[in-house]
């Protein structure tokens, strides 16, 4: 089990937006509960919330897709967390999550993560667990990727400082993307208020990194090569998100992105609640899974592999 440390950061997944880009596929159903190879797209995100340590997390839906989402999660119990809903009525843009949840933020920092990243490496956990600690500034991460026009890319000086972010740069600045996580101290809040919509008519996130930027607050943690960061904006890029679950899953025959795992190798929830929560599953894989997790070489071994 991690040393799970306990920050008071509040976690929110922005399971929103149109999904236009994935139409007709997420005409009646919202993109964030497609399955992802064997599990919906949330719990991705949903996992690295947890891994960080953050246990007080807040979903973002459409009013009308809420049910569903609770459907899937519940309240979080079962898995020793605590999940809470709330609804836009129109997506007025990431930054609006936190007006959205300014009151389920109350005086702490928060982690924004967007519902259809996935963060795979293992020395993830740390670096989040880290990030989440933090109660002054901002901490965001920065992907070299080989299309960051696509992106809000950030700019660093030779000492590796960050100089200049800009939400999908039309003129080449640099190949570093920002991930779809931020942790943002409480000023957000205030902050967010203040924004006003950009061209692309939304709240942008970038504009509150930028904020943190001319405070000299904000940290930005350059990625390395040995970590896997995918969104899934496009059925490809989704697709592909899927085979890398698979190939990855079927090598080891360890899960990706499994909260009853996460939960119980974190000390949220015990032997026997694991046990419970994979009876109702044994006759999918999923189920026998968590089953097996239990015997005593997964326990020992499996671990470092987790993640
Ligand atoms: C959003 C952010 C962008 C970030 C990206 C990560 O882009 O605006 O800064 O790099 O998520 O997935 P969007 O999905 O709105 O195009």
């Amino acid at each position: 089990m991690l040393n799970t440390p306990l920050p008071a950061c509040k976690g929110i997944l922005l399971a929103g937006g149109n999904g236009t880009r994935f139409y007709p596929a997420t005409r009646i159903i919202s993109k964030q509960l497609l399955p992802v190879y064997d599990k919906p797209m949330l719990y991705y995100p949903l996992t690295a919330l947890m891994l960080a340590g953050i246990r007080d997390i807040l979903i973002i839906t459409w009013e009308h897709e809420r049910a569903l989402f609770q459907k899937l999660l519940g309240d979080g119990h079962q898995w020793g967390i605590r999940l809470q809903y709330a609804s836009q009525d129109k997506p007025r843009g990431i930054a609006d999550a936190f007006v959205v949840g300014e009151e389920f933020i109350g005086n702490d920092p928060v982690c924004l993560m967007l519902g259809d990243n996935i963060l795979y490496g293992d020395r993830i956990p740390a670096q989040l667990q880290f990030a989440a600690q933090k109660t002054n500034g901002g901490t965001i991460f920065a992907y070299y990727v080989q299309d960051p026009e696509r992106y809000g890319v950030v700019r660093f000086d030779e000492n590796n400082r960050p100089v200049e972010i800009v939400e999908k740069p039309t003129k080449y600045l640099s190949s570093y993307a920002a991930i779809g996580l931020y942790f943002f101290d409480n000023r957000v809040v205030e902050w967010a208020k203040q924004l006003k919509p950009s061209r692309r008519g939304e709240l942008e996130v970038t504009d509150i990194a930028r904020m943190y930027l001319s405070e000299q607050a904000l940290e930005v943690i350059q990625i390395g090569r040995g970590v896997a960061w995918l969104d899934m904006g496009t059925p490809s890029s989704w697709l592909e998100a899927a085979n890398f679950i698979q190939i990855l899953e079927h090598r080891q025959g360890l899960k990706v992105g499994c909260p009853e795992e996460v939960a119980w190798r974190m000390g949220y929830i015990t032997s026997s609640q694991l046990l419970s929560l994979a009876e109702p599953l044994l006759k999918s894989g999923y189920g026998q899974y968590l089953q097996k997790l239990l015997e005593s070489n997964v326990v020992r071994e499996g671990y470092s592999a987790l993640f």
